[in-house]
């Protein structure tokens, strides 16, 4: 992170607005290094100096990663002027430049990665990574191994966009089946087209992995958690992610 004005760091981090700050600055309830500070533009660097508010130390972590099971109604964005975000439904965090990765449809149920990272959403939305998404969708038809042979085959989904080969295994097969997609891109409403271009619309879908993440099935729609030290090294693991330079 570098250096950063003692007022702006506070703020980032979720202490409060700038003003609220400010106001604990002057107050002389922040020290920096065990010495008082009561200049807002002191400059701090958060990742070595030790800040503490109200005598309380700050645990300075550069990157927060939530795995959220984004339930329905819910919209793929930081701010929205009609509809509640999954960045607002992690409350516990007040940090800025909390950041879904990817987006769902406002109807689509499942795993959703958020995070300050910006190289990792990078990495992961990147077409050339070929990150997998797996999706269970409950699907209007019966789904058959043919359907399956022309997913694998790569498929045209509109008159112009053709998609990269995909892997569908039939769970349950009737006039309404489950199904599990595994698709490496992240064209608009992709799966949804899939299927309706075999005729099938989907009436259920819910991500369930994203690339070396599984979504936690204690998690009811709406709740998220921090991910574990060892879900956060697989996705630096995963593809030699931790080694990219941005
Ligand atoms: N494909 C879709 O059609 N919708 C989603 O939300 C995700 C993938």
């Amino acid at each position: 992170m570098g250096l950063i004005r003692l007022d702006r760091f506070l703020t980032e981090f979720g202490i409060g607005s700038r003003t609220l700050v400010k106001d604990l600055i002057r107050k002389k309830k922040i020290s920096v290094n065990g010495n008082i500070v009561s200049l807002p533009e002191a400059k701090v660097d958060p990742e070595v100096d030790q800040i503490a508010v109200n005598g309380e130390f700050i645990t300075y972590q550069k990157f927060e990663y939530y795995m959220l099971n984004k339930p329905q109604g819910v919209v793929s964005a930081v701010s929205d002027r009609f509809d509640k975000t999954v960045v607002e439904l992690i409350t516990e965090s007040s940090r800025k430049g909390l950041i879904p990765i990817g987006r769902l449809d406002k109807d689509t149920e499942g795993l959703m990665l958020i995070t300050n990272d910006k190289a990792l959403e990078h990495l992961l939305l990147s077409p050339k990574k070929h990150v997998d998404k797996t999706y269970y969708a409950r699907i209007d038809g019966c789904v058959t191994r043919e359907d399956a042979a022309l997913f694998e085959a790569g498929m045209k989904i509109d008159d112009t966009i053709v998609v990269k080969p995909a892997s569908l295994m039939i769970l349950t097969q009737a006039e309404e089946s489950e199904i599990l997609l595994t698709i490496q891109e992240g064209k608009f409403h992709q799966v949804k087209k899939m299927f309706e271009a075999v005729g099938k619309p989907v009436k259920f879908l819910k991500r369930i992995s994203l690339g070396p993440l599984t979504l936690d099935e204690t998690l009811s729609a709406g709740e998220y958690r921090s991910l574990n030290a060892d879900e956060i090294a697989k996705l630096m693991e995963y593809k030699n992610f931790g080694l990219q330079e941005m």
